[in-house]
């Protein structure tokens, strides 16, 4: 058995989407957990760029079958549009390799409206992607208004359920325009489209368990939006952390062998709420600039600061990580000295220990260890012995403050552009 966690380490955006696509080269599964379309994965394969929100980035391996778990929540007006666009960029995507899980919930329109008259009304600016997420877990946990793509299959069921919500709503919908005739005969075209796709995602997992195939579980946003262990209130409405794959999925924590943290070489956020290593304006600039930190799903710049190991290990012991995987290390080619944040000073004192307050978060200062630039690029690295002494300081460094290996780098969008330091991990 070998089978690989690949979850966001930071604040999302790591590259996951990348190193799912490079794992999956060799997987039998590739299984979502948890999120919905606020997810944005990239994979980028030559002249060609891939951006997933829903479905699992093993879709581009034609031998790998990808799910949606339970813990996903799904909007089929993004899943349907995806599997067009994949489509039209000539992957196959069928219900032989596409399984979606009959207990997962479905966003609505009415969930963005809902979002959007809570954001009026709020003082919190969470600053999120605008796709519905909270309004649908929040109906997920309070049971009386959840849909789930299983209540398709009985459309008498789904049109009470949507009554329910469209009644229950009222207020919050006054200005949406929304339509329940309309609604009504666009999620019955939906229905029929996806009730191929529909699995009992559980019975699929443990067949595939059973049947000891790879398995790679594929985490959408990051540690440090766990709804949980993240910087509440400035998070995602889902746990991103590793034990969300077995609630995501209904597995045992058994079956997953190895759990890999992807960490950007920095850290990026993008939305509102604090990091504590944000760059000042020019650098900041200079980073997104080099390293593209646009949103891939809202297409917001995404602000940039120095690697956070207080952070990283916190991220650590919440995942249990086994490995981390350290992306875009290629961003800092060219600059002189890397800072990496080895402690926080609050009122004076140093912690090593991530505060669970975001008020002492707020006033927690980076304590900051230098490290020199290695002032090369690393764009054409393909083999460990193309990494100039000072990339593997940087990553010793790292490796040792976590006490965690670092067996992958990534140097670049592409699919190729990947250097294996430690043993193969399956
Ligand atoms: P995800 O949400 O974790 O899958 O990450 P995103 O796709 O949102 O963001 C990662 C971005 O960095 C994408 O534009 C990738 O194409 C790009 N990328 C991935 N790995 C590397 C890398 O090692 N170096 C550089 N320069 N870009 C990378
Ligand atoms: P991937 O999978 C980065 C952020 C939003 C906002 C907060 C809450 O591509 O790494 P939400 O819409 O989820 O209620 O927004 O979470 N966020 C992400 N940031 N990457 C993501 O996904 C994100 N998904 C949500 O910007 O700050
Ligand atoms: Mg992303």
């Amino acid at each position: 058995m070998s089978n690989i966690v690949i979850l966001g380490a930071q604040w999302g955006d790591e590259s996951k989407g990348k190193l799912t696509d490079v794992f999956a080269a060799d997987a039998d599964v590739v299984a979502r957990y948890q999120g919905g379309d606020n997810a944005g994965h990239t994979i980028v394969l030559g002249e060609k760029t891939f951006i997933l929100h829903l479905i699992p980035s093993g879709i581009l391996r034609p031998d790998t079958v990808n799910v949606i778990g339970n813990g996903v929540v799904i909007n089929l007006e993004t899943l349907f549009g995806e599997i067009d666009r994949l489509q039209a960029q000539g992957i196959e995507v069928s219900s032989d390799n596409l399984k979606i899980s009959d207990r997962a919930h479905l966003i609505l329109p009415y969930h963005k409206a809902v979002e959007q008259w809570e954001q009026m009304g709020s003082s919190t600016k969470i600053g999120t992607t605008s796709r519905g997420i909270g309004p649908t877990y929040s109906d997920k946990m309070n049971r009386h208004a959840g849909i789930r793509v299983g209540d398709l299959l009985e459309f008498d069921h789904f049109q009470k359920k949507l009554d329910y919500n469209l009644e229950t709503k009222a207020e919050a919908l006054q200005v949406s325009g929304i339509d329940r005739h309309g609604l009504l005969e666009t999620y019955y075209g939906y229905a029929q489209r996806l009730t191929p796709y529909i699995t009992d995602t559980v019975a699929f997992m443990h067949d595939a368990l059973d049947a000891k195939k790879r398995i790679l579980f594929e985490g959408a946003q990051g540690t440090m939006l766990d709804i949980d262990f993240g910087t509440y209130p400035y998070v995602t409405s889902s746990n991103c952390s590793a034990g969300a794959v077995c609630t995501g999925l209904g597995i045992g924590p058994k079956a997953i062998e190895q759990v890999l943290g992807v960490s950007k070489a920095y850290v990026t956020r993008v939305g509102g709420g604090p990091f504590p290593t944000e760059m000042e304006p020019d650098l900041d600039e200079k980073i997104r600039e080099i390293g593209k930190e646009y949103g891939a799903t809202t297409q917001r710049p995404r602000r940039c600061g120095w690697l956070d190991l207080v952070a990283l290990r916190y991220a650590t012991q919440i995942n249990g990580f086994t490995g981390i995987v350290m992306t875009k290390l290629d961003v800092f080619d060219t600059l002189e000295d890397l800072q990496v944040c080895v402690a926080y000073r609050y009122k004076g004192k140093e912690t090593t220990r991530f505060p669970s307050s975001l008020g002492v978060l707020e006033e927690c200062e980076p304590v900051y260890e230098t490290l020199p630039g290695w002032q090369q690029p690393l764009t054409e690295a393909r083999t460990a012995a193309d990494i100039p002494q000072r990339t593997k300081n940087y990553i010793a460094y790292v490796s040792d403050y976590l006490n965690v290996p670092i067996p992958i780098i990534s140097v670049g969008p592409d699919r190729e552009q990947i250097v294996q330091l430690g043993e193969p991990l399956w």
